[in-house]
């Protein structure tokens, strides 16, 4: 089996900091979310992996490499434009060649993996199986309405009236069967070759798909409301361990992890927090649910549910929450009565009254 790990796309909801970087680097628990992604991969045992990237494509494969580190061998596939998840199948045609292959959204995160689901499909072997969950809302995803037994009986993509709960997530199972029906597609409403639409031909052909409904935490990072809640959960499981510099002066409750070559002085650090090699955090509060990027700087600040991208800078700032500090960016309180901004295009600041 090998794997097609998308990583394309435009990342609009994701802006400003997409404007400069893919959405599947942004970090959660301060490992990019694509990284996330290639774990479960290697998880269930498949090295083989084809990452379809567009614009951004250079700064991936400079941080993913040969993918050696991670235990698989990529490749990159360059997809001309942003036309479709069932176009990246197009796309990548020649390397999956007859192969199954699983599918998976480089912007989605299964915290518990897909090893259940990756046996069940080498078991039954059905012609494709799509891994499902329940949503409150399942306005914003393909929705899938299943029998019984979890055989797919029909498949639309974001319905304005979803027929049921089960949102479709980015992890999809395929035989080579899909590729007959990624053929003379036509382009959604939003322009795309969608591939809800080829699994749902594969289901008006007769073939055998099915769904399993995902039990663990899943979140498509796609907002930076998702991206916070992922990196709460990622955190409240990740490894903790102080390895860096962290004076007597300052106080560690909860799951902490403060890399090497970290420093923090007259601080308190509440779990979860994640703090990255080469950050200086002092005279701070820092947590729950806060990472620190590699290189970023936290002083005279209180920060909680944020995440601090790499060289971002908070300093006597009071309190931030529900943030999200992109690369290098500087917060910091200015000498006049009056504040000064230099804000890129599409940022949102919200100041306190
Ligand atoms: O997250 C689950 C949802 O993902 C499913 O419920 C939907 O059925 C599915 O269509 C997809 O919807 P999104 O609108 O969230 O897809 P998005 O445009 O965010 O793209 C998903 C990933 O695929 C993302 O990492 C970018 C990449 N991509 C996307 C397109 C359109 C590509 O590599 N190339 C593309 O052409």
């Amino acid at each position: 089996m090998k794997a097609l790990v998308l990583s394309g796309g435009s990342g609009t909801r994701l802006r400003p900091l997409t404007h400069t970087m893919a959405k599947q680097l942004v970090p959660v628990a301060n490992k990019p979310v694509i990284v996330h992604c290639l774990e479960a991969v290697r998880e269930i045992g498949v090295t083989d992996v084809g990452v379809v990237v567009g614009a951004h494509g250079d700064e991936i494969a400079e941080l993913l490499g040969s993918g050696r580190s991670l235990g698989v061998d990529l490749r990159f596939i360059r997809q001309e434009a942003p036309l479709g998840l069932a176009h990246c199948v197009i796309t990548a045609a020649e390397f999956l060649g007859d192969d199954d292959f699983v599918m998976l959204l480089g912007d989605n995160v299964f915290a518990g993996g897909l090893v259940s689901e990756a046996e069940r499909f080498r078991r039954e072997r059905p012609d494709a199986l799509i891994v499902t969950k329940k949503v409150e809302d399942p306005r914003n995803f393909g929705v899938a309405l299943t029998d019984a037994e979890g055989a797919v009986l029909s498949l639309v993509e974001k319905p304005r009236d979803p027929v049921s709960d089960l949102a479709v997530t980015g992890a999809y199972f395929f035989t080579p069967a899909i590729h007959r029906a990624t053929e003379d597609l036509s382009p959604s409403g939003r322009g795309e070759l969608e591939i809800t639409d080829a699994i749902a031909r594969m289901v008006d052909d007769g073939l055998r798909v099915v769904a399993s409904d995902y039990t663990d935490y899943w979140a498509d990072t796609g907002t930076v409301r998702d991206l916070l809640d992922c990196n709460r959960v990622l955190l409240g499981r990740a490894a903790t361990g102080v390895a860096g510099d962290v004076g007597a002066d300052t106080e560690v409750s909860g799951r902490v992890l403060v890399e090497p070559g970290a420093r923090v002085r007259g601080s308190r650090l509440h779990g979860p927090v994640a703090i990255a090699s080469g950050s200086v955090v002092e005279d701070s509060d820092v947590g729950p649910d806060v990472t620190v990027g590699p290189g970023s700087r936290v002083s005279n600040t209180s920060v909680s549910d944020t995440i601090l991208l790499e060289g971002a800078s908070v300093s006597g700032i009071g309190r931030i929450h529900a943030s999200v500090v992109g690369r290098r960016a500087r917060i910091t309180v200015g000498r006049g009565t009056v504040g000064r901004l230099t804000v890129g295009d599409d940022t949102i600041v919200e100041v306190s009254s």
